[in-house]
């Protein structure tokens, strides 16, 4: 254990796995308290609240859809009992899309924002609001992708809504400076469930490695920025974003 994020309380989105997995065990490891979200799967939430556990950390695991307001506000109060307030939120929950325009119906598009937009914003508007109450600051943390400025064929919905979260990050900087922190990550291709042939041809996850340093990253490669933007190094740190990406973009 380490204590930079010491005293400190966190969300973590879509955590019980991936990406959101790891930045819950390095917010931990760091010192914070941490609320592990999950949708579906609590058997995988309840794992990482073991493994910080194990490590000497303190969490706990609160079921949510994050596209659905009622169980976003429930988990929130939730947090607010459990912790007694938020300092870190991670926007982080996801998922994918691939598929051709001309084939993309409107529940296609629906279900990709309500996970990937919606979920954003109830999460980010009930955390600052309460940030706000506290009066103690905090930073939020929404985790965007490459795709957000690359764009792609077949993934448009995707890259639409990471843009989206992009745009919202500049925004609140703006709209909630100087007390809250709001930052994005976008990463490059990181190997998690959402790169395997189950959820992507294998010749996409091939392509996704044509970038300067030649491989996939991992969900630790993503954490440790993410600590680093929640931690006591980044108080000048505000509407940017991040991109642990092998070099997939070099803005
Ligand atoms: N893996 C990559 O290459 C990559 C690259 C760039 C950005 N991202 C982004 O990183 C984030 C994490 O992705 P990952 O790679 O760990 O994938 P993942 O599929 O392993 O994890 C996504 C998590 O989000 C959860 N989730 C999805 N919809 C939810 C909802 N409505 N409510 C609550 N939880 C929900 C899932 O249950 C899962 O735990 C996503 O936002 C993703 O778009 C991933």
């Amino acid at each position: 254990m380490t204590d930079g994020l010491d005293g400190k309380t966190a969300l973590v989105t879509g955590a019980s796995r991936g990406i959101g997995r790891a930045i819950a065990i390095a917010l931990a490891t760091d010192g914070a308290e941490v609320a592990v979200n999950y949708n579906k799967s609590p058997e995988r939430a309840y794992e990482v609240v073991d493994a910080i556990a194990k490590g000497g950390g303190s969490a706990f695991a609160v079921k949510a859809d994050v596209g659905q307001e009622d169980e976003v506000l429930s988990m929130f109060e939730a947090i607010g009992d459990r912790l007694g307030g938020l300092d870190i939120l991670i926007n982080n929950a996801g998922i994918e899309m691939i598929g051709p325009l001309l084939e993309s119906t409107n529940q296609d598009y629906d279900r990709l924002m309500d996970a990937n937009l919606r979920g954003v914003f109830l999460c980010g508007r009930e955390a600052i609001r309460r940030m706000v109450k506290q009066g103690r600051g905090g930073r939020v943390i929404n985790i965007s992708s490459d795709l957000g400025y690359l764009g792609r064929e077949d993934f448009s919905l995707y890259c639409a809504s990471k843009g989206a979260v992009l745009a919202l990050t500049r925004s609140w900087a703006k709209e909630f400076a100087p007390d809250i922190l709001v930052n994005a990550i976008a990463p490059g291709p990181i190997e998690t469930d959402m790169l395997t042939p189950a959820h992507m041809p294998p010749e996409w996850i091939e392509k996704e490695k044509q970038i300067p340093l030649a491989r996939l990253g991992q969900p630790e490669e993503v954490a440790s920025v993410a600590l680093f933007l929640a931690g006591p190094g980044a108080t000048f740190v505000t509407g940017q974003t991040f991109g642990p990406n092998g070099g997939s973009v070099m803005p």
